[in-house]
This record gives C-alpha cells, structure tokens and sequence, in this order.
C-alpha cells in the first residue's frame, strides 16, 4: 500500500511559512500583501476554489478582494477591470478565475494582466521565465506538486516523468518544472497512441486530463509515485483522474483527492502574492 502524499497537511506547512513572513515583513507597519480575486459567471466549481483562496488568504494575512462578476459581462468591462487593478498600487497580485465565459478570450485577458502582478504566472512573459528556468512565480499547481514532492524526500532527477494532459495550466508547465529538476520528461495527451505502454514507464506519473478514475492500476508500475491532479464530480462525490484504490496497492506514493495537489496550488498562490508584494517594495 503506497505513503500517502498528504497536501493538506503539506500546504498547511507552506501557509504558515507564508503567514510567518508576512508578519515579519509587516512588523514596522506596512500594509501587509492584498491579491484581487476575479470571478465571471456561477461556475460552481470555481466558486468553490475562489472562496478557498479568499480562505487561504485570511488565514496567511493577506488581504482579498472580490470581484463577482455577472455572467453576462463582456470582455470590455473585464479587460477595464484589469486595467483598474494594473494601476492600483495597493493591489499586488490579479486572479482572473479560469473557465471564463465563452464570450471572452481568455488569452486576452491573460495578457492583460501585469506580468508584476499575475500570481498565476500564465501571463506569457512568465511563461517564457518558466520555459528559461528563470526565476519568476512558480506555476502554482505544478510548483506546488513539486512542493510536495519534495516534502516526502522524492526528487525527479534521473527519473523516468510522465506527464499525461498538455494544458497550459498545468501539464505543459508541469513538463517543465520536471526538466529543470532533471527528469526524463515524457507529455502525453488525448492523441497519444498506446497510452499505457508510457504510463507503466513512469517512475513519477503526473495526470491532469479530468477524466474520472481514468488512469487503471493496469497502466502504472509497481512502486510508482502517482500524482492526481483531477477534479471531477461523480454522483455528488468528488474523485481524481487516477482510479485510487487498486493503484495505491501498486504505487510507492500517491496523491489523495480530495487533500492532494488541490491545497497545494492555493498554498503556491499565497506564497506568489507574498513574492509580487515583496518586489513591490523595491
Ligand atoms: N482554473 C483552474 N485552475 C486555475 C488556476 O490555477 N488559476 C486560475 N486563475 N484559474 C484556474
């Protein structure tokens, strides 16, 4: 049976790290870090995740504000909010919550957002620091799996790393925080032939391609590490990409969901508007 990859104990971790700088840093007085968070339309998974970073950012000192936006609104009025928070100095980190409505381009209002103030680090400017091995914000829920990895002593170098989903959000960037830790980096996605037969090669298997249960104990290796970035809701009940408990009885370690990647990404989120405040003080 695998050692679980526990991220919420993990990014309670991370969280009180974050809290403890910031009141450090804010001890002479100075107004401690704020990230505005943007939500369009009643997606209710992200509204879940919104109120769970707003929780995050309570907990660890950091000032939210919220910007419920109605569904219908159009990609002017959101692109003149990001403009508004661009210029606010007193805003250090912009969250555009992702889906947005089909209406809106969402690359648009990536590029929109301050390279200086996406926490994100989707804007491509941060993309190309990631893609460089600069430093710059981390991709939160890839650099919170590495985190977290890192946590249980697993590092990538000279592993066999499969990566399967090719997102921006995740699985591309995923890709390349394993590179820059020295993996053999393989990326599969929806067109990839004989998926199982890179699978079972994995040493670390990263899945992100929200298919419930889709990753069977038939296509993982004995002794792998399997880290399940999926959310998908079956019958009420919130489940992850990897089908648990027959690949826990094959795996090394394994990521849980719920408690898994999930803390993690919104702990890499505190710990990036910290940084975003910490260089708007230079
Ligand atoms: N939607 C799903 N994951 C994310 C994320 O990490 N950031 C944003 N902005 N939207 C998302």
């Amino acid at each position: 049976m695998a050692t679980i990859l526990d991220g919420k104990l993990t990014s309670a971790k991370v969280k009180e790290e974050v809290a403890a700088k910031i009141a450090a840093a804010c001890a002479d007085g100075r107004t401690p870090p704020c990230l505005a968070v943007v939500i369009v339309g009643d997606n209710p998974a992200s509204k879940v995740y919104v109120a769970n970073k707003k929780k995050a950012c309570e907990a660890v000192g950091i000032r939210s504000l919220s910007y419920e936006l109605p569904g219908e609104t159009s990609q002017e009025e959101l692109l003149a909010l990001v403009d508004r928070l661009n210029a606010d100095a007193a805003v250090n980190g912009i969250l555009v919550q992702l889906p947005l409505p089909g209406h809106i381009d969402e690359q648009t209002v990536i590029e929109r957002i301050s390279p200086a103030k996406d926490v994100d680090a989707f804007h491509p400017s941060n993309v190309g620091r990631i893609m460089l091995g600069l430093d710059g914000f981390a991709p939160c829920t890839p650099a919170g799996i590495m985190r977290l990895l890192a946590e249980y002593g697993i590092s990538a170098a000279g592993k066999n790393c499969v990566v399967v989903g090719r997102s921006n959000i995740v699985g591309k960037p995923m890709a390349l925080l394993l590179l820059k830790a020295n993996g053999t980096v393989s990326v599969c996605h929806s067109k990839t032939a004989d998926l199982a037969s890179h699978t079972k090669q994995a040493d670390i298997l990263v899945v992100a391609i929200g298919r419930a249960k889709f990753i069977t104990a038939d296509m993982v290796a004995d002794g792998a590490v399997i880290v399940d970035v999926g959310m998908n809701r079956v019958d009420g009940k919130l489940c992850g990409d990897v089908d648990f408990e027959p690949c826990a009885q094959k795996a090394s370690y394994i990521t849980p969901v719920p408690g898994g990647v999930g803390p993690m990404t919104i702990a890499m989120l505190m710990e990036n508007t910290f940084r975003a405040w910490e260089n708007a003080q230079r």
